[in-house]
């Protein structure tokens, strides 16, 4: 095969292994793969990535346009790498701990071990100065080792979860390597503004490094300097695919028949991976709290709480799971009646039709993250939301809330705070909805995923250029 212009490496390829011989791979949900297609078609491109499923050998091969290059994980690799170390330390550690990390030597070594095979990987695809674009906080040490291996590379990595302050990094016994890892990139991205800063006060403090405006002077193997810019790049997601599906009548008559199903109340909607970063306690207290005291009434709204199973594994998730199903089991107990539910609970993922027929049925949208690095949930809400109305609560911890400023912000630790946001937003105005749905809409539309990746490869062709 051709040695590709343009490497994407991820922890995960874009596609699900199945057991249906006749359709052995499934193009997985992700949003990565909707950002990352157009750059990978438009050149002769590769992705380096796991293929989802312990100890499964397959070769390269061709999916829907793309050359895919799977990376094997053992099941010991999958419970030291990506349990333990991607999931249980860096995870928890780079969402300000609200889960304590944990720390230790042998998922590190795993850590370690897996980086370099999918740096191997890449570097064995890439073409003579190809760009290859890593992926994320499993592959933090993937950057540098690719440079040592491949120094003609242009080098790009982007930072999807938040990254902590210095405080909290300084935590981890490896907070020397992992910098250093990523000081091999050339443009390292991050979702907001705080984190790049957060990334440069930690390569201040443990190298001394110049950082002056997102670049950051790095010293070279053969004693000269280069730069590398460490700034912002938020993502975002494909906002005419959802704007197209949210038209479809067969999506609206769903939608319809949705609302009719829930007995046309007043409908709370919060979609989430099934993770302790989202908040989703937080919500159903305060939910609960206002159905006990009387300010909501079952009759008259009820809350649709997708949570799709992740990481099932990791023991902070189970336990997450066991607190959540016990607080709407709690709260349905206590609220409902023989004819309405206040918590209809999903723990299930749904395909993306499915999705936006919920978002076009939904009156309110509740995205109360404790931390998130940008939150694509509010993002597709509002680009679904075709009638200009609806509206959108807002955690100020999710990176949206940088761009998302009509929405109505809640810091979700504030239970009394987030009682009272959900109820402004049961209570708003129609005029008010427009108001505020028209101005998110517009600031979403004009930034939408192609921007994103157009920005950080035009970043990318500067380097090269000067490089030159
Ligand atoms: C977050 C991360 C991604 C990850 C996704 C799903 O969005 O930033 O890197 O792929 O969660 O998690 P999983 O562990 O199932 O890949």
């Amino acid at each position: 095969p051709a040695a590709a212009d343009v490497v994407v490496v991820s922890n995960r390829l874009p596609v699900d292994h199945s057991d249906d011989p006749a359709e052995p791979w499934r193009r997985s949900p992700g949003g990565l793969v909707a950002a990352l297609e157009p750059v990978m078609r438009s050149t002769e491109g590769a992705w380096v990535g796991w293929p989802g499923t312990a100890d499964l050998e397959v070769a390269p091969f061709d999916f829907d346009g793309m050359r895919l290059v799977p990376v094997t994980l053992t099941a010991e690799e999958i419970e030291l790498y990506y349990e333990g170390f991607s999931n249980d330390t860096i995870w928890p550690l780079y969402h300000d701990v609200i889960s304590p990390p944990g720390y230790h030597r042998e998922w590190w070594d795993a850590y370690v071990r897996v980086n370099r095979r999918f740096a191997e990987a890449a570097a064995a695809v890439a073409a003579e100065g190809a760009t290859v674009w890593v992926h994320d906080y499993q592959l933090q040490l993937v950057p540098r080792m690719l440079r040592e291996l491949r120094a003609d590379l242009v080098i790009g990595y982007f930072h999807h979860i938040p990254f902590p302050a210095y405080g909290l990094y300084s935590q981890l016994p490896w907070r020397r390597q992992v910098l250093d890892g990523l000081l091999g990139a050339d443009v390292i991205g991050f979702q907001r503004v705080a984190d790049a800063g957060n990334f440069a006060r930690a390569v201040r403090r443990q190298f001394s490094y110049e950082t002056r405006a997102g670049a950051i002077t790095v010293p070279t193997a053969d004693g000269g300097r280069r730069i590398a810019i460490a700034k912002a790049y938020p993502i975002s997601i494909d906002v005419s695919l959802y704007d197209e599906l949210a038209r479809r009548p067969d999506i609206q008559a769903r939608a319809r028949e949705i609302r009719e199903g829930l007995g046309d109340r007043k409908i709370l909607l919060g979609v989430d991976r099934l993770d302790y970063t989202k908040g989703i306690r937080h919500r159903l207290k305060a939910y609960g709290e206002l159905l006990a005291e009387g300010r909501l009434n079952v009759e008259d709204v009820t809350l649709v709480q997708v949570a799709s199973p992740s990481r099932e594994r990791v023991g902070a998730y189970m336990q997450l799971r066991d607190e959540i199903e016990q607080a709407v089991g709690r709260i349905n107990g206590e609220t409902d009646t023989v004819d309405y539910s206040a918590v209809r609970y999903l723990h299930h993922s749904y395909p993306r039709e499915e999705m936006v027929a919920l978002y076009l049925a939904a009156d309110v949208m509740l995205v109360t993250a404790l931390r998130d690095g940008m939150n694509l949930v509010a993002k597709e809400y509002v680009a679904s939301r075709v009638g200009v109305d609806g509206v959108l609560v807002l955690s100020e911890f999710a990176g949206a809330a940088d761009e998302l400023t009509q929405a109505i912000k809640v810091n979700p630790h504030d239970i009394d705070g987030l009682k009272d946001a959900i109820l402004a937003a049961v209570e708003l105005s129609p005029k008010d909805q427009t108001r505020r749905m028209r101005a998110l809409r517009r600031r979403v539309r004009e930034h939408d995923v192609a921007d994103w990746s157009e920005r950080f490869m035009l970043d990318l062709e500067y380097l090269r250029g000067q490089r030159a």
